[in-house]
């Protein structure tokens, strides 16, 4: 029997160019491969991040479709990222998109990154949790920080933010000033486990829904400074204690304000969403305030935590059976909005 009824997604906002083949839902392939070029400038070069997209998107692509045991004339749509993103990056994936797209004559398909990131969340499989609408989703990523009230696939309200640092980038720049290999985050999480809350550090004082990591990160830094002028080696010998302190105060910052959320639109259902959620002590303290709160929590795949295709393939087949197809004139939306 001829396979039918698969989508091809592409992933390409930032670091990392992604490909995922999905049907019905269910996930055939999801390729990542990721730049390690950037590492040695401890941040992402967005020049770099175009030229390696351009690189791999025909190898990542292909192995996708390998994966997942198809071929092009399966396809029935193709979903890419349009924005929010690095222009370079985005254009890329969009580029193809479009391309591949005209010349099979199937429908183009643009999907938000950060409604991808929510998404991920109804990735079918076994022992996963879907949730219900409305339900509020604190997404936290390398480039944003957001909760957002999720009242339907395609209605999406923001009802707070950062108004500076992403709390991905709270965790990276924080990292830098440890030493530790870009991005941070993950290395900081794991020494975190091996370490104790024992350092205090500002937490920022913002209005209503909204987060603020500037100060968290000049706090550190200063501390850092003080010390470091008693002991050239306070860094190596407080390593684990920094990063679980660290840690710590990013989560109690975000956790405040999810809960706050929560009472002011009395929605229970709360789920995490983007790089950040893949963090072990947000994961692990969230699932415990649940349980005391009595609220219904959502706790993604990390293998869908942080970029990837499969989530925009999911937005994707969900606008697919709406109908909402895209223009093929269409250029990346570098703004935050859905
Ligand atoms: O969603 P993502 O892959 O890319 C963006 O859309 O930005 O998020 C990347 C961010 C980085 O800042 C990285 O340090 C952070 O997610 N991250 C983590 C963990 N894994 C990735 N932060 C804390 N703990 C982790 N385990
Ligand atoms: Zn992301």
């Amino acid at each position: 029997m001829k396979k039918k009824g698969y989508i091809l997604a592409i992933e390409s906002s930032c670091d990392d160019t992604s490909a995922a083949v999905i049907k019905d839902g269910v996930v055939y392939s999801n390729i990542i491969s990721n730049q390690a070029i950037h590492q040695q400038y401890g941040g992402v070069v967005p020049e770099l991040a175009s030229r390696a997209h351009q690189k791999n998107i025909i190898p990542t692509v292909d192995a996708a479709l390998k994966k997942a045991n198809i071929g092009l004339e399966n396809l029935l749509a193709i979903a890419c990222t349009s924005g929010p993103g690095l222009m370079g990056s985005l254009l890329v994936g969009i580029s193809f998109a479009k391309s591949l797209s005209m010349a099979l004559e199937i429908p183009f398909i643009e999907v938000n990154h950060m409604q991808g990131h929510i998404f991920a969340h109804f990735v079918k499989e076994e022992n996963t949790k879907i949730p219900e609408f409305p339900f509020l989703c604190l997404t936290v990523s390398g480039g944003h920080t957001q909760i957002v009230k999720v009242k339907s696939f395609n209605e999406l309200e923001i009802i707070g933010q950062t108004i500076d640092d992403a709390a991905g980038e709270a965790f990276d720049k924080i990292g830098k000033m440890l030493k530790l290999p870009y991005p941070a985050g993950p290395h900081i999480d794991r020494l975190a486990k091996l370490g104790e809350n024992i350092f205090k550090f500002n937490k920022p004082k913002i209005k209503e829904l909204d987060f603020s990591f500037s100060g968290l990160k000049t706090s550190v830094l200063y501390f850092l400074q003080k010390e470091l002028k008693n002991n050239i080696n306070f860094i190596e010998e407080n390593l684990n204690n920094l990063c679980s302190s660290a840690q710590n105060t990013i989560i109690d910052i975000l956790l405040e304000k999810i809960m706050l959320a929560s009472e002011i639109t009395e929605i229970k259902r709360i789920a995490i969403a983007g790089g950040v959620s893949a963090n072990s002590g947000l994961r692990n303290r969230l699932l415990e305030l649940g349980k005391e709160k009595e609220l219904d929590i959502f706790i993604p795949n990390l293998a869908y935590t942080t970029d990837n295709a499969a989530m925009i393939g999911v937005v994707g087949e969900m606008k697919f059976k709406h109908n909402m197809f895209s223009e093929i004139t269409l250029t990346p939306n570098t703004k935050n909005n859905f």
